[in-house]
């Protein structure tokens, strides 16, 4: 090995990493399938949590991060189950549970009584114990037999690093000292269990411990009210109907753009809804969590398309926008999980037509604000993708697409959103906020209040979204 040389002095080893390093003994095939079941195993628990935990997150930007940390974890299980499957291993006992102990510690997180264990467990205890293992992969394994994972490794650690820097920054912003010692016994159970567990990876001594359940020791029930932060102080609020103007050729593209932010950061209600979705249907190929977990992580993303839109325009949107919840907790409350889906897919066929956001971005680029444009058309794009979700799994199973559309009509049809018993019993005056929220872009922009736009007042008591008109008892 000494005297070897490469052509020329080549880089050796197609640039993978030196002739030494290709020497190493490193994993055998079997030793290395049985880590990757354990990553495959953490990445999809931490997946299912935040899923779990998202809709009733009260914290708006925390509801976000989940998604985007759940859309990663599917991602990186799906890896996973693919390299698990080359590993002369039909991805076979990837839905047990690998360990006990790792199990208890997942369920522990997941039943975390409030966010501020929810994110010491996932960001002080699981992600980095993942990290860890990942890393140590990297540091033993042959990178030249093992290059496949290897590959994984250094990607999935990317992104790990990523969601503990956010995690980090997180704690540090919502927790206070005392909640570090209160949660303090609760967080050496679950180092506990990664010892007993022998780490993440199962490779250092057992400890032996016995560990018994805390908040676990129940199981875990999905809540499906979404909440939200006090920056949402009216959130049955359905006083301002953003479709009826969006489709008024008489009313001008500017305006419309603050609407369509409007209609962007209400997306926030697609992730709490379609959260419900996921984690109340098991048993579904992973490829369908995976890919209804990318439809939840561009809800999530338009709906902070539309924050950064009425922050460019010097809109306090808590203060002068409405954004109310009421489609999730009606659809989460009402619908089995399946006729969610159907409502779901129903919609989104209705956005493809050349009224639907064709219609948006053609706004944004007669609007003349490029950020607006720029948005519908990205948003257009993903919701084209999201069409195709729904007629890979949702079609597939009800087997036809006129049988699908039609339920998901039927199934629209009968959830209640009660404009009148939501004011009757004081839950909102469904207040016009409109004019208020319009004045201040017009002071952004430097125009006059056009006098037919401030008095723009149809609220959603006779007209659904879908313009669709709704007796008014109803
Ligand atoms: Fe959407
Ligand atoms: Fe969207
Ligand atoms: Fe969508």
């Amino acid at each position: 090995m000494n005297t070897y040389a490469t052509y020329r002095s080549l880089p050796p080893l197609a640039g993978l990493c030196s002739l030494a390093e290709a020497s190493r003994p490193g994993l055998s095939v079997e030793q290395c399938v049985r880590r990757l079941k354990r990553y495959h195993y953490a990445f999809k628990r931490l997946h299912g949590i935040f899923i779990a935990r998202l809709t009733a997150e009260p914290i708006y930007e925390l509801k976000m991060v989940f998604s985007l940390h759940a859309h990663l974890c599917a991602e990186h299980t799906a890896a996973l189950r693919n390299r698990v499957g080359e590993m002369r291993e039909p991805p076979l006992g990837l839905e047990e549970a690998p360990d006990a102990a790792l199990e208890i510690l997942f369920d522990e997180i997941l039943a975390a009584p409030t966010t501020d264990e929810l994110l010491l467990g996932l960001y002080e205890v699981a992600l980095p114990a993942l990290e860890a293992a990942l890393e140590k992969h990297r540091e033993e394994t042959n990178p030249l037999a093992d290059q496949p994972t290897m590959r994984f490794c250094k990607f999935a650690l990317l992104e790990l690093d990523e969601m503990c820097t956010y995690g980090a920054q997180s704690i540090a912003s919502v927790i206070a000292p005392e909640t570090r010692q209160r949660a303090g016994a609760w967080m050496e159970l679950l180092d506990a269990c990664l010892a007993a567990a022998g780490n993440l990876d199962g490779t250092a001594e057992l400890s032996g411990n016995v560990i018994d359940r805390q908040h676990s020791a129940k199981p875990f029930v999905f809540d499906s009210r979404p909440r939200r932060d006090e920056r949402f102080p009216d959130s049955y609020n359905m006083g301002v109907n953003a479709e009826v103007f969006l489709y008024d050729e008489a009313m001008p593209p500017q305006a419309k753009t603050l609407m369509m932010f409007y209609k962007r950061l209400r997306e926030i209600d697609v992730p709490e809804m379609m959260a419900s979705i996921i984690a109340e249907t098991p048993g579904k190929p992973w490829g369908y969590y995976r890919d209804l977990t990318r439809q939840l992580w561009d809800e999530a993303r338009h709906a902070m398309m539309g924050e950064v839109g009425f922050a460019s325009l010097n809109i306090d949107w808590p203060k002068d926008v409405m954004v109310n919840f009421t489609w999730s907790l009606a659809l989460n409350t009402q619908l089995k999980p399946i006729e969610r889906h159907a409502v779901l897919y129903f919609i989104e066929q209705g956005l493809m037509p050349k009224t639907g956001k064709r219609h948006e971005w053609e706004v944004g680029l007669a609007s003349g604000n490029r950020l607006s444009a720029l948005f519908q058309d990205y948003d257009w794009a993903d919701e084209v993708l999201h069409s195709r979700v729904g007629r890979d799994w949702y079609v597939k199973e009800i087997g036809d697409p006129k049988k699908a559309a039609d339920y998901g009509d039927a199934c629209w049809s009968r959830v209640l959103m009660d404009w009148n018993k939501y004011r009757e019993e004081g839950l909102t005056q469904h207040r016009n906020w409109w004019p208020d929220a319009y004045c201040a872009a017009c002071k952004t922009w430097g125009v006059e209040p056009d006098a037919k736009v401030l008095a723009y007042d149809t609220s959603y008591q006779s007209v659904r979204a879908d313009l669709k008109n709704l007796s008014t008892s109803a």
